[in-house]
């Protein structure tokens, strides 16, 4: 399928909520299921499976997205060298090999992640402790929108938590119009923000907040029924 979607993604984006994630993966006491639901190339995957190989956590992570294409990049695993304050040269070595200018996600990595193509709003997601779906809901049309919001809240449970993006928060100007906010916004977001996040600006989507509500950080979210 051709792409018409913002396909951009990052090593270990949004710094901030990655050790957020490893305390509540912490408190699981068994293997966890990661999902990264709109997985572009395939870096938040295996960032996330960095992040478990490094804090000795067992587990899975999961890895989809609608483009097929994309899906075979990312399983490929062969990147340019990987740029992240959360990645250390002594975690690049570990992780990766390089092999010219290009850096290959050493089998340890690769072996914890199970790729697949799957469309948000369609396909039943896998049942996980997190799911990342970050910065794709607005390319789902309003029906996909709360048809995947209700299969994620079934997909994480009551416990789970689900991983927002920048651009998947919206704030409504004077001339009440939403706009998309960015990433930059939330990196200095305290507990205030949190909770202010959840009955004023900023507002998730409605599909979101009609089944999630704030957790831990403003783009961390929880389901809403127990
Ligand atoms: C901006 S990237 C997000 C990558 C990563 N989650 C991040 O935040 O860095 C958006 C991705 O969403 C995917 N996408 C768009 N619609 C989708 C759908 N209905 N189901 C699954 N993935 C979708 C696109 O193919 C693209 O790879």
């Amino acid at each position: 399928m051709a792409t018409e979607f913002d396909t951009r993604t990052e090593w270990f984006r949004s710094p901030r909520v990655w050790p957020l994630m490893v305390e509540h993966l912490r408190t699981r006491g068994r293997p966890v299921a990661v999902w990264s639901g709109a997985c572009s190339s395939g870096e938040e995957a295996y960032s996330m499976a960095v992040t478990l190989d490094r804090e000795g956590i067992d587990g899975t992570v999961y890895a989809s997205d609608i483009d097929r294409r994309l899906v075979r990049t990312a399983e490929k695993g062969e990147y340019p060298r990987p740029q992240s304050p959360l990645l250390s040269d002594r975690d690049l070595h570990s992780y990766f090999a390089q092999v010219g200018r290009r850096y290959v996600v050493r089998s340890t990595i690769r072996d914890r992640v199970e790729f697949g193509t799957a469309e948000l709003g369609v396909d039943t997601p896998p049942r996980c402790d997190i799911a990342m779906l970050r910065n794709v809901w607005r390319h789902l049309t309003e029906d996909a929108k709360e048809v995947a919001a209700r299969a994620v809240a079934d997909a994480i449970g009551p416990d789970g938590r689900l991983v927002l993006g920048g651009s998947d928060f919206f704030i409504q100007d004077a001339d009440g119009t939403w706009r998309s906010l960015g990433d930059p916004t939330f990196r200095n977001a305290t507990q205030a923000d949190v909770n202010a996040a959840s009955d004023t600006l900023p507002h998730a989507l409605p599909a979101l907040r009609a089944h999630f509500t704030p957790a831990e950080h403003p783009m961390i979210w929880r389901t809403r029924y127990p």
